[in-house]
């Protein structure tokens, strides 16, 4: 929207021809020079990187590109503007008349009248090669650079196109907190998750949610573990059942997904052509299907059953591996699943027991979906005075959670949340092998280049 009102603002502003040569020239996005409809020889400025430079005779063509879209904008310059340092990398400032362009590749081209080299680039020292598609673990040692690639490109901007979906699926109720140790005069910590500061708010607000940073001390290097990861978190008040919670976790999933499809569907399709074929198709049958739902007991006996040797042997009462989570995904035929209803001695006190028997459960669920195993994590909440206070006792929690207690002291309601990793989200849109590649910058055991 804002795009097209800038744009709607610079054609006008060079409406009434001839527009004189010391008038500043509208700046525009390089995603908003593509988009233009009247193109009639405006006069427009672009700032950007240049993605390719290809010299002939007469005439040079550069590609601009911005970060504000996967295509770039063709420039099409005098050879006299040819120069060495007009190359690869390069950051330049290009003025020209917007018009259309006479090729089927592109709508519209850039006639430049000046080219302002903003900053070199040392092409030789430069990591990345004109032309060359260099794998994405090749990318991962240049975190300062690896933005500048198409691939990256589009990644992060699916990254932001998905964190504005999930804004505004849910109302603009959120609270995040990220304390600093010292700061407040009592040792603070990293958050692990914003979810007992969310209950508190569902203590006045009976949808809330927060999205934000989340730190694990995880002593894990695998594909889809970091110290420091998004979560987005939502809790209700007044669910009675896990089915509320899984249908707005569902809800969730499938309108970001479709929000991000409809939204940079070039983004998208790159990471699905070049880097998970197939994923599409996958992606789709993931939408279009309902979400399974299966019993933390009843996995357990599909996986006890299963002609497949696991490195764990299943057993009720152990939690599940990743190899359990991919093995029962594919044993729903690829469509997500959620598990219900964990051993309590696995989970944490908050969670609402179930008051069941022999084989004492609590109302847990987990999100498992195909290529990633668990995404969502979540559970009714323990809003019963005394269970909480016993499980509290018995875990020696007491006293640091008085306040805790008082929340179901005061105007007690039954609620739930749950959490859903963001990268983990992205990986699985996109079909993207290693969680590293779907965030800036990845931290994790051992590394913390940025
Ligand atoms: O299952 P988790 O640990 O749930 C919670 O933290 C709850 N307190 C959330 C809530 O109910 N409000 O984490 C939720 C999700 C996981 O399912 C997973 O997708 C992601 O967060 N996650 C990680 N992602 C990347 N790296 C890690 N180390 C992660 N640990 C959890
Ligand atoms: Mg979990």
């Amino acid at each position: 929207m804002l795009g097209a009102r800038c744009l709607l603002r610079a054609l006008r502003s060079c409406s009434s021809a001839p527009c004189p040569r010391h008038t500043p020239s509208a700046k525009l996005s390089v995603r908003d020079a593509l988009g233009a409809q009247n193109t009639s020889g405006e006069r427009v400025k672009v700032q950007g990187w240049i993605r390719s430079v290809r010299s002939q005779k007469e005439v040079l063509f550069l590609h601009i590109n911005d970060g504000s879209s996967l295509e770039s904008l063709q420039v099409v310059a005098d050879s006299s503007f040819d120069s060495k340092e007009l190359a690869f990398g390069s950051s330049v400032e290009v003025q020209g008349q917007l018009v259309k362009s006479p090729s089927k590749r592109q709508n519209v081209e850039l006639k430049a009248e000046k080219i302002e080299v903003v900053g070199n680039c040392d092409a030789k020292a430069f990591p990345f090669k004109y032309k060359e598609r260099h794998p994405l673990e090749y990318l991962r040692q240049y975190p300062h650079l690896r933005c500048r690639t198409n691939v990256l490109g589009s990644i992060l901007r699916v990254r932001s196109e998905a964190t504005a979906a999930i804004h505004s699926f849910f109302k603009p109720s959120s609270k995040v907190k990220v304390p600093e140790e010292n700061f407040f005069n009592v040792p603070a910590f990293l958050t692990v998750s914003g979810q007992l500061h969310l209950e508190v708010m569902s203590g006045a607000f009976t949808q809330v949610f927060t999205f934000g940073p989340t730190f694990r001390a995880e002593n894990s290097q695998s594909r889809r573990h970091l110290a420091e990861f998004y979560m987005v978190e939502a809790e209700i008040s007044f669910v009675e059942s896990l089915q509320d919670l899984m249908q707005v976790m569902e809800r969730l999933f499938k309108t970001a997904t479709m929000l991000v499809l409809s939204n940079c569907p070039e983004d998208v399709e790159l990471c699905h052509r070049f880097i998970a074929p197939g994923q599409k198709d996958r992606l789709e049958h993931m939408l279009k299907n309902n979400f399974l739902i299966i019993s933390y007991t009843e996995a357990v006996e599909i996986l006890k059953q299963a002609s497949q040797n696991f490195t764990f042997t299943p057993e009720w009462g152990v939690d599940l591996h990743t190899e359990h989570e991919k093995f029962l995904v594919k044993h729903c035929g690829n469509i997500p699943v959620f598990v219900v209803n964990y051993p309590l001695a696995l989970k944490p006190f908050y969670m609402r027991d179930n008051e069941d028997g022999p084989q004492h459960t609590v109302a847990a669920v987990d999100l498992l979906v195909p290529g990633v195993g668990e995404l969502f994590g979540g559970s009714l909440r323990e809003e019963r005075y005394h269970f909480l206070e016993q499980r509290l006792a018995r875990s020696g929690l007491t006293e640091a959670y008085q306040w805790y207690l008082d929340l179901r002291r005061f105007g007690s309601v039954p609620h739930g949340g749950f959490g859903m990793g963001f990268e983990r989200y992205l990986q699985c849109i996109l079909g993207i092998d290693n969680i590293k590649d779907v965030i800036p910058f990845p931290r994790f055991t051992h590394s913390c280049l940025l």
